[in-house]
């Protein structure tokens, strides 16, 4: 089965006002996208609402986080019912920088992505290794590991809800690509493990984004790439050369 091309924008803290996220939504809105991807930008949470109505309508948006509860005394928190209520369809969960920043576990993330996928949302489920566990082998048990959270609360049907971003750590916001060839092995680990744990037909048609300074240059060979399904882009996606990025297989 064919899986559809699907590239994520991560604004993460950006940008810095609202009128430069009025220019960066407007050269979106110009751009020459190729129609068969799914395009999902996730701009701050404050941004969330204006550019849900400002954005085309074939691009989606999607928080970068939010909390497990519906409501109550969480102060800085956002719910996924209120997400679904304001009409934002996904949420990125478990990005490196809120394990890494804000402590995030993968128990915690885990209990997100139920919560999330409980509450109508689809989910960008980041994983991905350090440099140091790079170089000790061990790529594949952390991605597992962070996996097997979230498998341990699901069941087979949430898995449609569930897009896989593989971000390795050290490839974020360095310059440091992964070749194509450490990307598509990550990717075809990450599938064996669902294969596995979970069953060959979601392993078979969960997307799996590569996310790790994704730039036009690049992005074409990565998308040859059997296992890789798109891309989390971070920087390169504040800039016009997402748009490139986005019709990487056009
Ligand atoms: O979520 C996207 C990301 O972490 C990659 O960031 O700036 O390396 O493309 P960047």
């Amino acid at each position: 089965m064919a899986r559809q091309f699907f590239v994520g924008g991560n604004f993460k803290l950006n940008p810095a006002t609202l009128s430069a996220k009025d220019s960066l939504i407007d050269s979106l809105n110009k751009a020459d996208l190729d129609p068969s991807a799914e395009v999902v930008i996730a701009p701050p949470a404050l941004y969330l609402l204006p550019v849900l109505s400002s954005v085309r309508k074939d691009i989606k948006v999607a928080a970068q986080n939010c909390y497990f509860k519906e409501s109550g005394a969480f102060t800085g928190e956002i719910s996924p019912k209120q997400l679904v209520d304001a009409g934002i369809p996904y949420v990125i969960l478990g990005h490196s920088e809120r394990r890494t920043l804000f402590h995030e576990t993968s128990a915690l993330v885990a209990t997100k992505t139920r919560a999330a996928i409980d509450a109508g949302l689809k989910v960008i489920l980041c994983i991905g290794e350090t440099l140091e566990q790079r170089e000790a082998g061990k790529t594949a048990e952390v991605c597992e590991e962070q996996l097997k959270a979230v498998v341990d609360v699901t069941k087979d049907a949430d898995w449609s809800k569930i897009v896989i971003a593989y971000e390795p750590v050290w490839a974020i916001g360095t310059g440091k690509v992964a070749t194509s060839a450490q990307a598509q092995q990550a990717h075809a680990d990450v599938r064996a493990y669902l294969a596995k744990v979970v069953s060959p037909a979601v392993a078979n048609s969960v997307q799996i984004l590569y996310g790790g300074s994704v730039t036009a240059a690049n992005c074409k060979e990565l998308a040859t790439q059997q296992d890789v399904d798109g891309f989390l882009v971070g920087g390169a996606s504040l800039k016009p050369e997402f748009a490139d990025i986005i019709n990487a297989r056009k």
